[in-house]
């Protein structure tokens, strides 16, 4: 009888997932994250499970970052349908899609660049998600941001780019059920265009377009994911050439959509777009077999000045990753042309300067790849970022040699991040009894007094598996204060990278991550007492007088007081004779 309605049940279960989604049924029982302890043991066999399961809890941050209504299949326990009254401003439905970080905004730019990336990786890392089980949730993950983008640009001409109120929502924090209700919605238009985000949107709905088509790089590549589906890639692929069609020739200009939406100002700014502007061309060109817009890439790319450019890879420069993509391209017999030699050339100018540590990212005293300023306020992203440039690159590099240091200067970077430092911290919450307990994230901390938000709650009220955090400080220092958002704050693109590093490591690495020989509680030895210098607590910033100093100082302050003494001494000598009428 019991087992009839647990049947019953499950069939249920199977049928809403499929008729609510229509995408590929979930897996029945769900894949939940294990217990942070389940990081501490050894695995083995292939694909290795732990990577396996790091795979699968990098993918269920997302859902815990679902706005909307949280539909049936939701496996996160804690977290309630929100916000869905999105759009009600502006006569649309905006609901759904991702809260962008630790608050509740919707920011579509850093959203697509993170899709662009997922979608990328899962098209030439595709097979991992297929054996680790992940395949139908990275589907539903996807969807549930691609369907929301679609929505955001409910014509030809009009991307929304914001939903909620920056200010609003810096000020609130709380849980998903007392979010404040006014959430205005902000859009870039022919008027007030925004070329880096029209054409960031357009290069996510190709990237995933490509994916949902099964179009794979072929050569030394993995096959994409498979969660082919046409009709859907078809769709896709409408929103990718409108929203191309709207960067290059919205008769506003070509201009930084935050010129248009000064509200996004203070949290994405663009600095560019002639990098988005290149990736839609080229991505699209891929998508749609078009020499014309792959020519017109390669005119971007010289026009734009973007070869010899040495800065990091994160949300807003995207340059590292056109040499890449091109070479891919390139070496994918395609047939829209495209020189793979001088494409190699270009790649592997930039990422030798890396390895060799002669461009603006230098190593940390313990080897994390940083850049001033891009890595001052997340230090883990550029370095992720870096390291799945280079572990895809790596299988087209025009040398072995090459090859090599490439993947073993990526490696260094996973095993610094997966616990490989000097805090033993694994920077990925709930993975290890060592990870971060404290992420800045006001859904999972459980508390809602903004001006005690460490101490309240004392312990973080839930456990957001999976999330990648900002990271230690310059001096590779993590203080696991949930205030300080630089290195405690969770965000769409800080997963995103991980996701294809992980993806490569189930294909190729029976070797467990790092963190399983890390000592549990070896964190808490090491844990730094006091505030990092860094913009949330800038009085730790205050310079404090080094050793030498304080010699130096109390020499001065002795001298000046004998100095004193005498001069006191001499003026009472004077008026004792006295000599001072
Ligand atoms: C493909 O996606 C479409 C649109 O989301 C959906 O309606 C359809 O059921 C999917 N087809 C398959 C075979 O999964
Ligand atoms: C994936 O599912 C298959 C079939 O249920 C199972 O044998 C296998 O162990 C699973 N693999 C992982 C990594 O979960
Ligand atoms: C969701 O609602 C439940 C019940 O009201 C509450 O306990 C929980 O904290 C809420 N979740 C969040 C993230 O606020
Ligand atoms: C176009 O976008 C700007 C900036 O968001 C906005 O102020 C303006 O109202 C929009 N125009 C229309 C016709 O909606
Ligand atoms: C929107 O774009 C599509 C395809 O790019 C085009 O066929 C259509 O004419 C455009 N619609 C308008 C109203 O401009
Ligand atoms: C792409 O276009 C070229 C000609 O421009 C053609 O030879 C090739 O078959 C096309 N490839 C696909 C996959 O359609
Ligand atoms: C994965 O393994 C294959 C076969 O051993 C190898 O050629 C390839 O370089 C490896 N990929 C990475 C990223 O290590």
């Amino acid at each position: 009888m019991l087992s009839l309605i647990t049947r019953g049940l499950v069939l249920l279960y199977i049928t809403t997932a499929c008729l609510i989604n229509a995408q590929l049924p979930l897996p029945n029982p769900p894949y939940l994250p294990p217990e942070a302890s389940d990081g501490a043991k050894r695995s083995s066999g292939q694909p290795n499970p732990q990577w396996s399961t790091l795979l699968g809890n990098l993918l269920y941050f997302y859902e815990a970052q679902r706005s909307g209504n949280l539909p049936f299949s939701n496996r996160v326990p804690w977290r309630n349908s929100s916000t869905n009254l999105d759009g009600k401003d502006v006569g649309l439905d905006l609901s759904g899609g991702y809260f962008d970080a630790g608050d509740y905004i919707k920011a579509t730019f850093p959203l697509t660049a993170a899709l662009t990336s997922i979608c990328w990786g899962a098209t030439d890392h595709g097979k991992a998600y297929d054996a680790a089980n992940q395949t139908a949730y990275l589907d539903d993950m996807l969807r549930w941001g691609l369907d929301w983008l679609m929505k955001a640009h409910p014509s030809n001409n009009t991307l929304y780019v914001l939903v909620g109120n920056t200010d609003l929502d810096n000020a609130y924090w709380g849980g998903d059920v007392g979010i404040p209700t006014f959430r205005p919605s902000f859009q870039i238009n022919d008027t007030s265009p925004g070329t880096d985000a029209a054409a960031g949107a357009s290069a996510a709905f190709s990237a995933c377009a490509n994916l949902y088509s099964s179009k794979g790089f072929g050569g030394p590549f993995s096959e994409p994911a498979s969660l082919q589906n046409s009709s859907y890639s078809e769709k896709l692929l409408t929103h990718a050439q409108q929203l191309y069609s709207f960067a290059v020739n919205a008769p506003g200009g070509q201009r930084t959509y935050q010129t248009s939406v000064p509200s996004i100002a203070g949290t994405y700014s663009s600095s560019s777009y002639t990098d988005e502007l290149t990736l839609a061309a080229l991505l699209l060109s891929y998508a749609t077999n078009s020499t014309a817009l792959y020519q017109e890439a390669e005119d971007y790319y010289t026009k734009f000045n973007l070869a010899g450019q040495d800065g990091v890879f994160n949300w807003d420069s995207k340059t590292p990753g056109l040499a890449v993509l091109f070479a891919q391209i390139a070496q994918s017999n395609s047939g829209l042309g495209g020189n793979l030699a001088s494409w190699q050339a270009e790649a592997e100018r930039y990422f030798d300067r890396i390895v060799k540590k002669k461009g603006p990212g230098y190593l940390t005293k313990h080897g994390l790849l940083f850049y001033d300023g891009d890595s001052d306020s997340a230090t883990l992203n550029p370095a992720l970022n870096a390291a799945m440039l280079l572990i895809r690159y790596a299988q087209i590099a025009s040398t072995p040699e090459k090859k090599s240091a490439y993947l073993t200067f990526a490696q260094s970077q996973v095993d610094y991040v997966l616990g490989k430092n000097p805090m033993s911290v694994p920077y990925i919450v709930g993975t290890h009894p060592n990870s971060p307990s404290n992420p800045h994230s006001a859904m999972a901390s459980g508390g809602n007094d903004i001006s005690n938000i460490d101490t309240s709650p004392e312990k973080e009220a839930y456990v957001l598996y999976g999330a990648v955090i900002g990271g230690p400080d310059k001096f590779d220092q993590y203080y696991d204060i949930r205030s300080d958002w630089p290195e405690t704050e969770v965000a769409l693109d800080y997963n995103a990278p991980m996701l294809t590093l992980a993806a490569m490591h189930v294909l190729n690495d029976t070797n467990d991550p790092f963190y399983t020989s890390l000592e549990v509680g070896a964190y808490e030895k090491v844990r730094p007492k006091g505030h990092p210098c860094d913009p949330v607590f800038p009085e730790a910033c205050a310079p404090t007088l080094s050793k030498g100093a304080k010699i130096a100082m109390g020499i001065v302050v002795t001298v000046v007081g004998l100095v004193i003494a005498g001069l006191l001494a001499w003026y009472f000598r004077v008026l004792r004779s006295g000599k001072v009428e």
